[in-house]
């Protein structure tokens, strides 16, 4: 779009306003007129916009009009002209004050991101997507979400890739280097106790550690593509990357095996969730119940002193969203008041999908750590390309319904199930189509036991090599306990890289 300099005459700007031809009135114009520089003629000396005089030519003789020559304009022109001026003035002085007054709510509003940061809010991951700016927050109810703070090496929320990985049921360390854009296994050569502890406190956990030598086999082809070996002593601030140097074979052919949590243990060791029976105190110890504004609303898992793991949807409605109404109640298998711990933050995944309940992962950073005991204690989480069997010894625990549309069960509840293939699942018999890799099912083909309303969010664990993995978080299901119709289940397995990021972003100091 270009500009040219031209005398133009307003009528031909705004062709309504053009007088009878043969019109009486006055030729002096109001005085408000002249001060806006309309001469006697009724026509301006101006910059005119070619767009603005496209858009006004309306006949031939306005286009005549445009071209430059000068307009003689008659005095009713002039008249209509000046009310027109008048007209566009009080709009003028609409749009000044509509301006003031949007502005003013604006600085409003930023005062209120920045002079509140004691109220914390659910705070989605696309925030960080957003650069931060208040205009692509969730509909306003996020807009007191602290910034994110992204290492520089996390791009996107979508695509998380965890710094380390913890492989198959034996928890080898491989960590990633940005660099070199892949993993590394980690030789055991050299490797100290406080290697693991900066290992674990990167990837946000604060307790036990426990390392140990296992030897390197081809089970799984990546632990052998490349190694890495430690190279120095660690000061406190050294993070992983700094303190590992890539090496062409591993000399002593064993890898580390890191535990973060001492987790997976129930306390004895002794024994609705719709079918199943009541369950004994401290069996299921890393099972919580969330309570809103007192209210239990769904369950969830302890898997680290401070971090609780639970399901999406049981945060995304709008009422939901503030942090202060909640509370964990743990380390009790009644619903009873028990214990209960504040929550300092609520995270859920930002790929959630409220249609399909896909990517149904939330976390929740409790305000202080909670205290271990014989019947409060983590579950592990699942490892990297960790596989459970079918047939394996899984089981569901929760105070949710004890029947479809029943009522919440006053004592916590546990029922066995089985685990069924994706493929099963997503069959027109049961789900047809609806399983994404991101949920597993579980259950039976004649229904009857199955977790149900006020079970969600909370575990489905299963036993391998003496641990409880959590496998699974409570999401959905159509009716409870209908025959082909199972339980279906957050895939955790495959989340792992957004927990861990979550855990690393949260524990970063600013
Ligand atoms: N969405 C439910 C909740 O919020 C859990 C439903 C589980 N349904 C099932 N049939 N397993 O508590």
């Amino acid at each position: 779009m270009t500009k040219k300099p031209s005398r133009v005459c307003l009528f031909d700007i705004f062709p309504g306003a053009q007088g009878e031809e043969d019109g009486n009135s006055s030729t002096s114009l109001p005085e408000y007129c002249l001060e806006a520089g309309i001469s006697g003629d009724g026509c301006i000396s101006q910059v005119v916009d070619e767009a603005a005089i496209i858009i006004s030519t309306v006949t031939d003789q306005q286009n005549q009009n445009v071209s430059g020559s000068e307009t003689p304009c008659s005095p009713d022109d002039r008249e209509s002209l000046c009310s027109l001026h008048h007209i566009s003035k009080i709009l003028l002085h609409i749009s000044v004050i509509v301006t003031i007054a949007a502005t003013a709510l604006s600085i409003c509003l930023l005062l209120q991101y920045f002079y509140h940061p004691a109220v914390q809010q659910a705070c989605p991951d696309f925030l960080e997507n957003c650069d931060q700016s208040l205009n692509c927050s969730l509909g306003g109810s996020a807009n007191l979400c602290p910034p994110s703070r992204l290492p520089s090496n996390r791009t996107s929320a979508t695509e998380y890739r965890s710094p380390v990985l913890l492989l198959t049921g034996r928890s080898l360390l491989q960590v990633y280097s940005a660099n070199a854009g892949k993993y590394y296994t980690v030789c055991h050569q050299g490797w100290m106790p406080t290697h693991g502890w900066t290992v674990c406190r990167e990837l946000g956990f604060d307790s036990h550690t426990l390392s140990s030598p296992v030897p390197l086999t081809a089970t799984d082809p990546t632990v052998l593509e490349a190694f890495a070996v430690v190279n120095k002593t660690i000061g406190s601030s050294s993070n992983i990357e700094s303190f590992l140097s890539p090496v062409v074979t591993c000399p002593t052919q064993e890898g580390v095996s890191l535990q973060c949590t001492d987790c997976g243990r129930p306390a004895g060791e002794s024994h609705r969730i719709v079918g199943g029976s009541p369950a004994t105190w401290g069996r299921w110890p890393w099972q919580v119940s969330l309570r809103w504004d007192g209210r239990h609303v769904c369950g969830g898992s302890i898997i680290s002193s401070q971090w609780v793991i639970s399901a999406a949807h049981c945060f995304v409605l709008s009422s939901f969203l503030t942090v202060g109404r909640w509370k964990v109640h743990a380390g009790s298998v009644s619903l009873n008041p028990a214990t209960s711990h504040s929550v300092r933050n609520i995270y859920y995944n930002g790929q959630y999908n409220s249609e399909t309940n896909d990517y149904d992962v939330a976390l929740l950073k409790t305000s202080q750590p909670m205290r271990f005991s014989e019947t409060l204690r983590p579950v592990c989480l699942p490892r990297t390309r960790q596989q459970f069997q079918t047939t394996g010894n899984c089981w569901i625990s929760g105070w949710g319904h004890v029947s479809e549309g029943g009522q919440l069960s006053p004592v916590l509840r546990e029922a066995k199930v089985h685990l069924i293939s994706s493929h099963i699942c997503n069959q027109s018999s049961h789900y047809p189509g609806m399983i994404s890799s991101r949920m597993l099912c579980a259950g039976y083909p004649d229904g009857k036991v199955d977790s149900c309303q006020g079970d969600s969010g909370g575990p489905l664990v299963c036993q391998e090599d003496g641990l409880w993995w959590q496998v699974g978080i409570v999401s959905w299901g159509e009716g409870c306990g209908r025959p082909n119709r199972p339980g279906v289940y957050t895939n955790l397995t495959v989340l792992l890289d957004w927990v861990y990021h979550r855990l690393q972003t949260d524990s970063v100091i600013p």
